[in-house]
């Protein structure tokens, strides 16, 4: 369904702390998925649901963002940067872009894979009245996450972060996708860090502002890919079909050996090039440029760019960063390889 509201405003600024040492290179929202940036899908869901006008709050690594998405155009959206001028947290730096907002607007965290009908979630958003909407998911794990309890009219009750159980055993999780009314903004004292989920939420349930929970009732995948084990969780559910958009691909470019053996799913990107003898899959992603030598076996792996992995390698759950090299006949069972 398409939304009513045009306007959104992505949370990119995080500097990915547990990802690293992956994203001392690169932020969290380019870390590659299927060989697309992890921000991509995310905005390849907002243009699906006709919001165009996306506002990216930036800090950490800014112009690798800017270098890698442009524009937007690429994903038929149309791009503004804000670049938090220190850290701000997650509501300075929705203060941060204050000036732009004009009407009610999307507010997302910027790591999420989510499959959604945002149409209803701004619909219920405009119907309701509420100062914020919060697009919760049922999780049977919640210590991630920020919990959110409601009443049975969807009435937010309370915001306990990052909780160990839930009393009530609703487990409603903030799934990190918001629609604001355009006066939250002026909410947020500016110039100084500022937490959404531990200051400016509670913040207005104190205050009495009318904040509701949102359970849209066709909900498909999400995950927020904050740390190594979920990274790869999602590159294996994104290759298993999980969002129906969302297809690996094998490029026409890429040099596959007659004598490599290929296990799908996988996707393997431009100019990669696969020696005789080798096992690659199932749930394989391998970037552009990637070599991998005679007799190496990949298997629950994502390679960056330019990787390349020597003869007679073993590799499982194994993230390998965009040039690095594993040295021949090495094996690696759950380790991040950056040099
Ligand atoms: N611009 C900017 N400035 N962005 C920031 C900053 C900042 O200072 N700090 C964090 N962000 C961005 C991150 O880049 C990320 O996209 C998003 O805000 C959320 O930060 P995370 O660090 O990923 O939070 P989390 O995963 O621990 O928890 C949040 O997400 C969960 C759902 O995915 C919370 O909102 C939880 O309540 C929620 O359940
Ligand atoms: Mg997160």
């Amino acid at each position: 369904m398409k939304s009513p509201i045009r306007k959104a405003v992505l949370l990119v600024g995080g500097k990915g702390t547990r990802l690293r040492p992956l994203t001392l290179e690169r932020p969290k929202a380019l870390v590659p998925l299927l060989n697309q940036p992890l921000l991509s899908y995310e905005l390849s869901l907002l243009a699906r649901h006709g919001i165009t006008d996306v506002i990216l709050a930036v800090g950490y690594r800014a112009d690798a963002l800017k270098a890698a998405l442009g524009d937007g155009s690429a994903w038929n959206v149309r791009l503004t940067y804000v670049e938090d001028p220190s850290p701000l947290g997650t509501a300075g730096a929705l203060k941060n872009v204050e000036s732009l907002i004009d009407g009610p607007f999307v507010a997302m965290n910027g790591d999420l894979v989510y499959d959604v009908d945002l149409g209803s979630v701004t619909r219920a958003h405009i119907e309701s009245g509420a100062t914020i909407t919060f697009c919760l998911r049922r999780v049977e794990d919640i210590r991630r996450f920020g919990l959110i309890q409601c009443d049975d009219n969807g009435r937010v009750l309370a915001f306990k972060e990052k909780q160990e159980v839930d009393e009530t055993r609703r487990n409603t999780v903030n799934s990190g996708l918001y629609v604001m009314s355009p006066d939250v903004p002026a909410q947020i004292p500016p110039g100084r860090e500022f937490s959404n989920e531990t200051q400016l939420f509670p913040g207005l349930l104190e205050a009495g502002h009318p904040l509701f929970g949102f359970v849209p009732p066709h909900q498909g995948y999400w995950a927020d890919v904050g740390t190594l084990e979920s990274y790869l969780q999602t590159s294996r559910d994104l290759l298993g079909s999980a969002i129906p958009w969302v297809r690996g691909s094998i490029a026409a470019s890429a040099d596959i050996s007659p004598e490599a053996s290929i296990h799908p799913p996988v996707c393997i990107g431009d100019d990669v090039n696969i020696a005789a003898g080798s096992v690659i899959g199932p749930n394989v992603a391998i970037s552009r440029g990637c070599r991998i030598e005679n007799g190496s076996r990949i298997r629950n792996a994502i390679l960056w760019e330019d990787a390349q992995i020597q003869a007679g390698c073993e590799l499982a759950d194994t993230v390998v960063g965009a040039r690095s090299t594993t040295p021949e006949g090495s094996r690696h069972v759950g380790e991040v390889i950056v040099q």
